[in-house]
């Protein structure tokens, strides 16, 4: 809440713009007052002088009230450069800004048609100076409503492209990565994300960069580079600090810097920004602002995208959030929620994943006492799941670089504090157990089915982090293709979505086509992406084979009678 003790009286009578603004201020707990209601003390004055002849009526309003008995603080003058009536009462005015403790005549140059349009500049104007007064008696600025600011995006993977692209739909972008080759692929038009056709990618129109120096146009500079963990599963700011000490060194005033990597409560204001004030030499809150807006996008989702997902917003004050929410919601049809703070957003963010991660932790833990009880989890599921309140989770591997690792911040920020997070901990060991579980079943069906080691075959289908995505940071499928390599077993995996290359370097084997598949006497469907042809599944088995359905999507009547088929 902002804490604001001077009233602020509205004087003008474009009413609609007026009203606007009035509305604006009330949503940021800034006290307004009437004429008639004002009572002995101080009073900031904002008046609008935007047409000669209202104008005219504004200035006799004024005139009515008898200010000398009144202690006059901020007072703000909206003024319209074509009409020039500031002219017409400029003896009245002069007094007005004598008597005052600082002043602010903000005129624009352009004509404004859209009353709701200009009255957005205006508070935007207000709640600046209100929030960050000048020290200088009289400030005069030029506002232009045609003025598009530059954004700059830093960070071009799945979640900075998707946003470039966003921005790129109503201001011009700034795209810019430490990456060469990948922006030396952006410039064609190919997105190694595969997120954006060749097309869509080349219409943006965004300046795709390796030129830091380029940012020091940006109106807005947007961060979204890696977070993830150290081998101890402790946050992992390198790319976070790096970026910031980057932008830092090409950081311009009034810039606002908005974080959106996920951090650990505390982060952007305790370690991002003290970077950008000793790189930059400008002092955060007065020269520069920053704010934070946790990004909820999910790569190979094409209903949740950056336009349809609801966002949060938060900035360092209220005039930063008020901004920051203006211009997301510009480009984002989904509502856009103002955060109370910017460490609320830090916070709701790696909250929101630790949710998933509990939830889906329950699951494993039900999914692994089960299997002991020799019970079918996805019927136990199916008959509570009839009741009005049972959360429709399901078991699964949790690996990438967001439900598998946000709750380490978290984790680690309770430390910090003192607070041994137990439950949390315990949900990640719980689901981080799953590739020993997945690896055991492996075993015991080798042992049940008495199979000869040398002669066995296992095959992987799907080896990323999650579905429908090329993305195979922190896949727990490539764990368990590890573990089964790792036994000395010959294993083959078919994974349509990895990139040439990338397995055989880590692996040492192909990523086969469905094609090229031998058949298997041990088939793990551990990632179903939509491009797996399950009816084309029996060619790959044989009759004594075992299917290993991680995620139960293989429909039943796919599988052959006579082969073993498991699910978590
Ligand atoms: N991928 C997701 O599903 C997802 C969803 C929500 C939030 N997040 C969060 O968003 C952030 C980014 O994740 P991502 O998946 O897009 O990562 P990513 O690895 O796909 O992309 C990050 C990009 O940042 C670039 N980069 C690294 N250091 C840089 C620097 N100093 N300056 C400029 N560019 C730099 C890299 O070259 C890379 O192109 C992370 O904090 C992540 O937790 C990710």
């Amino acid at each position: 809440m902002t804490k604001r003790s001077t009233p602020l009286l509205l004087i003008g009578e474009t009413s609609n713009i007026r009203d606007h603004v009035a509305k604006k201020l009330l949503e940021e707990k800034f006290e307004t007052t009437e004429i008639e209601q004002m009572e002995q003390g101080p009073v900031s004055i904002i008046l609008f002088l935007f047409d000669r002849q209202s104008a005219k009526l504004s200035i006799y309003l004024l005139q009515q009230v008898h200010l000398e008995k009144y202690e006059m603080d901020q007072l703000f003058i909206f003024d319209d450069k074509k009409t020039n009536s500031l002219a017409d009462n400029e003896s009245f005015v002069q007094s007005l800004i004598k008597a005052s403790t600082n002043a602010v005549e903000l005129f624009f140059s352009d004509v404004h048609v859209d009353s709701e349009r200009v009255g957005d500049v205006v508070a935007k104007h207000l709640l600046h100076d209100l929030i960050h007064p000048s020290s200088h008696q009289m400030v005069k600025r030029e506002i232009s409503l045609k003025e598009k600011e530059i954004v700059g995006v830093v960070g071009l993977g799945y979640v900075g492209l998707p946003v470039a692209v966003g921005f790129s739909e109503h201001y011009p972008v700034i795209g810019f990565d430490v990456d060469d080759g990948k922006i030396a692929k952006l410039k064609k038009g190919e997105d190694p994300s595969e997120q954006f056709t060749q097309e869509s990618l080349v219409a943006t129109k965004i300046d795709f960069t390796t030129n830091a120096k380029k940012l020091r146009r940006c109106a807005y500079i947007i961060v979204a580079v890696p977070t993830p963990i150290s081998a101890s599963k402790e946050p992992d700011l390198s790319y976070l600090e790096a970026a910031s000490q980057l932008i830092g060194e090409n950081l311009t005033p009034d810039t606002i810097v908005v974080y959106e990597s996920t951090v650990y409560p505390g982060a952007t204001e305790e370690v991002c920004s003290p970077i950008l004030e000793k790189a930059s030499n400008l002092k955060v809150g007065k020269d520069f602002f920053i704010g934070y807006s946790p990004e909820r996008i999910n790569p190979g989702d094409h209903e949740h995208t950056f336009r349809t997902i609801p966002k949060i917003v938060a900035g360092q004050s209220a005039f930063v959030a008020e901004t920051l929410y203006q211009l997301y919601q510009n480009v984002i049809k989904a509502p856009v929620y103002k955060a109370s703070s910017i460490k609320v957003a830090e916070t709701a963010k790696v909250v929101e994943n630790t949710q998933r991660d509990i939830n889906i932790a329950f699951m494993n833990e039900l999914a692994q006492i089960f299997y002991h009880l020799d019970i079918p989890t996805e019927d136990v599921l199916a008959a509570a799941g009839t009741k009005w309140n049972f959360l429709p989770f399901s078991p699964g591997l949790v690996g990438g670089h967001c439900i598998g690792v946000d709750p380490y911040y978290l984790i680690h920020k309770a430390r910090l504090a003192g607070y041994e997070p137990s439950f949390l901990t315990a949900a990640r060991e719980v689901n981080e157990s799953m590739v020993d579980h997945v690896t055991n079943l492996v075993m015991q069906q080798i042992v049940h089915h008495q199979t000869p080691w040398d002669n066995l075959k296992i095959t992987v289908l799907g080896g990323t982090f999650k579905e429908n995505i090329g993305d195979i940071r922190n896949s727990k499928a490539l764990e368990i293709l590890k573990n089964l390599l790792n036994l000395g077993l010959s294993v083959q995996l078919c994974d349509p979505h990895i990139t040439e290359g990338s397995v055989q370097d880590i692996y040492g084997i192909s990523n086969k086509s469905f094609d090229e598949l031998e058949k298997a006497d041990i088939v793990i469907a551990a990632v179903p992406h939509d491009v797996f042809n399950w009816e084309r599944l029996k060619t790959i088995l044989k009759e004594t084979s075992t299917v290993i359905d991680i995620k139960s999507s293989i429909p039943l009547h796919y599988i052959p009678k006579e082969v073993t088929l498991l699910r978590l």
